[in-house]
């Protein structure tokens, strides 16, 4: 089911294409926009009035605040060590890895197809360039980009 019926939607919360997208355990502020083909995971909390552009997967883990825009194609990462099996060969199940959490604070912008490490704080308005990689926190209110991402400049409000 495309979303599940465990989804929390807030009131005015617009999925163009709910046949195209994966949602299941989170919970959506109101008036938050979700493109097409993006995968929302069990337990992640997006904020008010959001953009989550088309392609984008956020994982378990993930905290988004009020009015993040978040572009096509962005990647937040939940795992450092993955493995598909354990070290016996069983499948991994939960309870086999361990959850790194991420952060994006409100009004912040991340660019198209940035990936964000695990364990990561993206600061109040600030700002990930297109392409980038994050692997440490960035401060409020600053751009960064790059791989792996580097502060560009400050951005105002
Ligand atoms: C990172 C970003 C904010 C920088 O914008 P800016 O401050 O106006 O910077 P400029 O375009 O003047 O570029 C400054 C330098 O950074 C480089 N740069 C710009 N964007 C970059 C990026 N995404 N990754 C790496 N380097 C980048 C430029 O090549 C330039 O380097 P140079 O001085 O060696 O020539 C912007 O380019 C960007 O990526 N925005 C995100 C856009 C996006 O993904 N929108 C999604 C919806 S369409």
């Amino acid at each position: 089911m495309p979303i599940a019926s465990d989804v929390a939607l807030g009131a005015g919360v617009v999925i163009h294409h709910p046949e195209l997208v994966n949602l299941y355990g989170c919970r959506i502020g109101a008036d938050t926009r979700i493109g097409s083909f993006v995968e929302i995971q069990r337990g992640v909390v997006v904020g008010r009035a959001c953009k989550i552009s088309s392609h984008s997967f956020i994982c378990e883990g993930v905290a988004i605040g009020d009015e993040v825009f978040v572009g096509h194609g962005v990647v937040f990462i939940n795992d450092k060590d993955p493995r598909a099996t354990t070290a016996d060969g069983r499948l991994a199940a939960p309870g086999d890895w361990s959850l790194t959490p991420t952060r994006v604070e409100g009004r912040a912008s991340i660019g198209s197809g940035a990936l964000i490490m695990g364990g990561v704080t993206i600061g109040a308005g600030a700002l990930i360039g297109a392409g980038a990689l994050v692997t440490h926190d960035v401060a409020p209110h600053t751009v960064v980009a790059g791989v792996p991402a580097r502060m560009l400049r400050r951005r105002e409000e």
